[in-house]
């Protein structure tokens, strides 16, 4: 089966969250269990600037089509290049006025987006359908899999070539988060050459906008998100983030698929970044990571500290506004903080601020470094992602291979992947870390104090520990998944 995976994150090429994890750990697991995969992103420089080889394929198609104009676009073509380290064929979308832009795939050095933001994306998402009809002669996918708003208009094409009772492929969506939707004035649509008649409540139009997600969702034959627990969330009205009435609509073609953890890269026996490799055997370079933290955060190096660690975009979303009010009592009960994140600028600086306030026991590093945050997720006792809603989370996946207990609100695919330690759980051996129900200070203050509790017991935290290490959130498994999902919409199965 031909899949064409539409993305706009790789790692290790372009990253600024989990979706570049994802791709780079589920495309090659789909490709593994029998798919021939290739991938679909946006020239963006740090793609095609390490491309190795690449090839042109063709133009993407102008004019008119059977419901009306292409979308407008400057000149944009497809190549078909290789990356390092990667063995599956990527075709880029060439369109230099759109992507040959320094930074963040998203935003302006501004930290805005964009102003361009719907044309370009909408240029992924007509390079995706028109590779369904035949854009590359020598290659055409059975299964176009698109994830997020960027790549959300790829169904809304697919099915307006179906509508001209042109053949076409079935489509899958993954919703990474459904909080970013890509909304765009209605006056775009025909420049995006989207079926004006489609522009209602029944189509794509969000509150009087042109929206990537809603189309997505109206038009996908399928739709998947990161955990089980966030599809039941985005289903209602209180997370639906206004879409809940078309999920639920659609609730028979939804379904949550737990991400997984890429092994070559988040495994502590092979992780080339730590000071020396450990397993749940054998824990002593686990210690070592510890030491090492300390000393890069400037914490004061005390084995008894119970060092928390924070890998994260700062947003709303992450819930890591609590944690300013609660570190007078972390601290003062002995613990330390090694916070690596960026985004909110009031954020960054309450941080910053608490760094001065508490030295020796409060490190921060506001930025972006894949290298710190591997010495945070192996040195770090416990791992916090106390996030407002969480579609699937991947730290606290990395904390728990790293025997770093993961403390995380129940929500979404934290949920779904943390047992928290109550005395039934512990005593049951099933507990993993720790889990609060309340968004409030109060609510992190509660997990936090029972991390003291189990840290003054070292045998009981060992056994939580070693369970977690020895569970695997498998990419293959996750994969499987897809493919039996795939298999339900080939032509003739649908
Ligand atoms: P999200 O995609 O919502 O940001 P996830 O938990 O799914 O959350 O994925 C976040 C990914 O980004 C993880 O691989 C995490 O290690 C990484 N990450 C987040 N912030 C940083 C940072 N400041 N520096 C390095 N890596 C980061
Ligand atoms: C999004 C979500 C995160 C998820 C990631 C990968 O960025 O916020 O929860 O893990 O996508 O699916």
């Amino acid at each position: 089966m031909k899949v064409l995976y539409v993305c706009t994150e790789l790692f290790p090429f372009l990253k600024t969250g989990g979706l570049a994890d994802v791709s780079a750990g589920l495309a090659p697991a789909l490709q593994a269990v029998g798919c021939e995969v290739r991938l679909l992103l946006p020239a963006f420089p740090a793609i095609a600037n390490q491309a190795l080889s690449t090839r042109p394929i063709a133009s993407l198609p102008a004019g008119p089509m059977p419901w009306g104009p292409a979308p407008v676009l400057p000149p944009a073509g497809l190549t078909l290049a290789t990356l390092p380290g990667l063995e599956l064929p990527v075709y880029l979308v060439q369109a230099p006025a759109l992507y040959d832009r320094p930074g963040n795939p998203y935003l302006g050095p501004d930290g805005k987006d964009w102003s361009d933001n719907a044309i370009r994306f909408a240029a992924l998402g007509w390079a995706g359908a028109t590779l369904g009809q035949g854009l590359d002669p020598h290659w055409r996918p059975d299964v176009i899999h698109c994830h997020d708003w960027h790549s959300g208009l790829t169904p809304t094409y697919v099915r307006a070539f179906a509508a001209a009772k042109q053949a076409t492929p079935a489509t899958v969506f993954t919703i990474h988060n459904l909080a970013y939707q890509g909304l765009f004035a209605a006056a775009e649509v025909t420049r995006l050459g989207l079926p004006k008649s489609w522009f209602d409540i029944d189509g794509f139009e969000f509150f009087g906008k042109v929206s990537f997600m809603k189309a997505a969702l109206r038009y996908a034959d399928r739709i998947t998100t990161v955990s089980p627990t966030y599809a039941r969330e985005i289903s209602s009205e209180a997370q639906g983030c206004g879409l809940d009435g078309l999920l639920r609509e659609r609730a028979n073609s939804l379904s949550g698929i737990l991400n997984g953890v890429d092994d070559l890269i988040w495994n502590p026996a092979t992780d080339a970044l730590l000071p020396a490799p450990y397993d749940e055997h054998k824990l002593q370079g686990k210690t070592l990571a510890k030491r090492a933290l300390q000393t890069k955060f400037g914490l004061e190096p005390r084995a008894d500290a119970l060092v928390f660690g924070a890998v994260s975009r700062l947003t709303e979303q992450k819930g890591l506004h609590l944690l300013p009010q609660v570190l007078a009592d972390m601290v003062q009960r002995g613990g330390q903080l090694a916070l690596l994140g960026q985004g909110d600028v009031a954020l960054e600086r309450a941080f910053v601020d608490a760094a001065i306030r508490y030295p020796g026991q409060v490190g921060v590093r506001i930025g972006y470094d894949e290298v710190t945050a591997h010495a945070v997720i192996a040195g770090a006792d416990v791992i916090l992602v106390p996030s407002e809603f969480e579609p699937c989370g991947l730290t606290q996946l990395y904390g728990l291979r790293y025997g770093t207990l993961p403390l995380v609100r129940r929500v979404g695919g934290l949920a779904d992947t943390v047992v928290d330690c109550t005395l039934e759980n512990l005593d049951e051996g099933s507990a993993t870390g720790f889990v609060f129900d309340e968004l409030s200070p109060a609510g992190l203050l509660s997990a936090v104090r029972r991390a003291f509790v189990l840290f003054r017991r070292p045998d009981e935290w060992l056994a939580v520990q070693q369970r977690g290490m020895g569970l695997r959130f498998d990419w293959l498994a996750s994969a499987q998944h897809y493919l039996a999902m795939y298999q339900t919409l080939r032509p003739g199965a649908k």
